[in-house]
């Protein structure tokens, strides 16, 4: 990537429901046990959105407010919105184009992007690719998924994992070389034989069978899912810092998807980054695929300092994967 400029994260947002599930009210639900939850995947509790009626974009929305709220922006200046999502309100009207008309941005196009839990990641691309090239200077990118709408509160292997959510970012030009840098991404389609949702699609279309074989919900295979995600994790963070003779100790921190505790710490193990550079949630929200990396820079932007070098790193349905390095352009104002 040697464009002369480049494009950079300048202002984030969030949004999470208020609602809480906690392992405790799954114990209730199926045979689980806090114990378990807690060691297996490092959550404690998610989040549920239970307004009637409302989907995805309810917390697109916010997260998209709360975003210009925190970098004092006029909608009416953004480009392009795009949102990064598993769960659309709907299969047809891009969800994003809801949300440009609810939040304002009278002057944007956009559209959906889906990837899974790399989604996000993905997105990053595109958004930057869009300013980097001169072609759109305001691109905001939305990740926000509500995972309980495909959820089986009756699958103990995936209901414990899951949860709702959104964060935004905006991307901007940016002169002095800060921004997203470089990105190693790939994927392996042999990966919806063990993650997915089987009906719904062009594929098998919804039916009464359907409906009563229970194939709208996400299915996975969960040890399958891990061997995959902890390699392919850990390989695609290697290789970004390889090629760009990054040393652990040229990184400031770690921004994981928040699939599961061990995953993370595995991939941080082999990129020889400390416990202390790992930016973690998921503890409190769960896997909320779309939503978990902006989720952690809403949360730990008070962190990052001009120049610190994020090592973004995804894993998710498809399969998809990469990592994707990016310099932090601005200081946080609670410094
Ligand atoms: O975002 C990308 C997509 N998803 C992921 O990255 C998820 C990747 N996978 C995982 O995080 C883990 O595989 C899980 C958390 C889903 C499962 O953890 P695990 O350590 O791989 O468990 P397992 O599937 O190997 O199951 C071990 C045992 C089994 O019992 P037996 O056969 O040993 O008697 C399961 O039936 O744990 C049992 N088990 C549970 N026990 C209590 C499975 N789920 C539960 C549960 N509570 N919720």
């Amino acid at each position: 990537m040697n464009n002369k400029q480049t494009a950079a994260i300048t202002a984030v947002g969030a949004y999470v429901p208020d609602n809480i599930l906690s392992n405790n009210d799954l114990e209730q639900m199926v045979e689980t046990t806090d114990a378990w939850i807690r060691s297996r995947t490092g959550i404690s509790e998610r989040r549920i959105l239970n307004e009637e009626g409302q989907g995805t974009s309810y917390m697109a929305i916010r997260a998209a407010e709360d975003l210009l709220r925190r970098g004092n922006l006029n909608p009416k200046d953004i480009d392009c919105l795009l949102v990064c999502t598993t769960t659309p309100d709907m299969s047809v009207a891009a969800t994003a184009a809801y949300v440009a008309t609810k939040i304002g941005a009278t002057n944007a196009f956009g559209y959906d992007l889906q990837a899974a839990c790399s989604g996000f990641l993905y997105g990053m691309s595109t958004a930057a690719a869009y300013v980097a090239s001169g072609r759109y200077k305001k691109v905001l990118l939305i990740g926000a998924d509500k995972m309980s709408s495909i959820v089986n509160y009756e699958d103990r292997t995936t209901c414990i994992i899951f949860g709702d959510g959104a964060g935004a970012v905006l991307f901007e030009p940016n002169e002095e070389g800060f921004g997203l840098q470089d990105e190693y991404f790939r994927v392996d389609g042999t990966g919806r034989e063990h993650l997915r949702i089987e009906a719904g699609g062009s594929m098998l279309p919804t039916s009464a069978e359907t409906i009563a074989a229970k194939q709208h919900y996400i299915k996975q295979e969960g040890k399958t899912v891990f061997k995959f995600a902890v390699s392919n994790m850990a390989e695609a963070a290697e290789q970004i810092m390889k090629r760009n003779h990054l040393s652990h100790e040229d990184i400031q921190y770690l921004v994981p998807h928040q699939a599961n505790k061990r995953i993370i710490d595995a991939t941080a193990s082999r990129m020889g980054v400390s416990d202390e550079k790992v930016l973690t949630n998921i503890e409190h929200y769960g896997n909320t695929t779309a939503a978990t990396l902006p989720l952690l820079l809403s949360d730990f932007e008070h962190l990052f300092k001009k120049g610190d070098n994020l090592i973004f790193a995804a894993f998710g349905g498809g399969f998809t994967w990469g990592a994707t390095w990016l310099k932090w352009a601005y200081q946080s104002s609670k410094h």
